[in-house]
């Protein structure tokens, strides 16, 4: 079965947006964002990054698709001539699963990131491996929160790539955490 991680960073209220956009700027914590997204051992395959039509149109459009990974929207009203050529659009997680899975061999990891109710959906979802979590040391206002992390998850060591302990930008304290489900 194709799985996937998660990847998310969670201020101490629980928000993870704001009116379409980040809550914060953390510049090193984005980087990490690019870096984990786009790791991957074989060369030959490629990461790909789930989200929902809402996290993709916030990413500045210069941005995106965001580069050196297969982007994949959900979404129910978008067509595909509304997006360019290279992203893939489906109406359902587990639809996108499948069609990822019948090019799995070309396909080394696959990430959901964001937002809610894809983290939701994918938190239960027997596919879920691991949560990447940037847990950011202060309160923000937001419009937009992660769900309840489910309890089959437990904390795990981070790997050799993840900076450890408490990091700080521009005086805003924030530490990367990895959760993995129980099975
Ligand atoms: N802090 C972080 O790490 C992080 C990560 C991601 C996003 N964000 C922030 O979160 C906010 C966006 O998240 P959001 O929760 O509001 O929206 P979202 O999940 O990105 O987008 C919601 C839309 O996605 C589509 N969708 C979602 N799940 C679907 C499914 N299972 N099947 C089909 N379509 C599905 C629907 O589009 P249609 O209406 O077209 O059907 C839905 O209206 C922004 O502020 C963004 O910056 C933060």
């Amino acid at each position: 079965m194709l799985r996937f991680n998660l990847i998310v960073a969670v201020c101490e209220n629980s928000g993870i947006g704001l009116k379409g956009d980040l809550p914060w700027r953390i510049r090193s914590e984005l980087k990490y964002f690019s870096n984990t997204t786009k790791r991957r051992l074989d060369s030959s395959k490629r990461n790909v990054v789930i989200m929902g039509r809402k996290t993709y149109f916030g990413v500045p459009p210069s941005k995106r698709p965001l580069p050196d990974r297969v982007n994949v929207i959900l979404s129910s009203t978008l067509k595909s001539n509304e997006l360019p050529n290279e992203v893939l659009i489906y109406s359902s997680l587990e639809g996108a699963m499948q069609e990822l899975e019948k090019q799995k061999d070309q396909i080394e990891n696959v990430w959901i990131v964001g937002g809610s109710s894809v983290y939701a959906e994918s938190m239960a979802s027997p596919r879920c491996h691991r949560l990447y979590l940037t847990k950011i040391y202060a309160e923000f206002e937001c419009d937009t929160f992660f769900p309840k992390i489910p309890e089959s998850f437990r904390e795990v060591s981070p790997d050799k790539d993840t900076p450890p302990g408490i990091q700080e930008e521009n005086g805003l304290k924030y530490e990367y955490k990895v959760f993995e489900k129980q099975e």
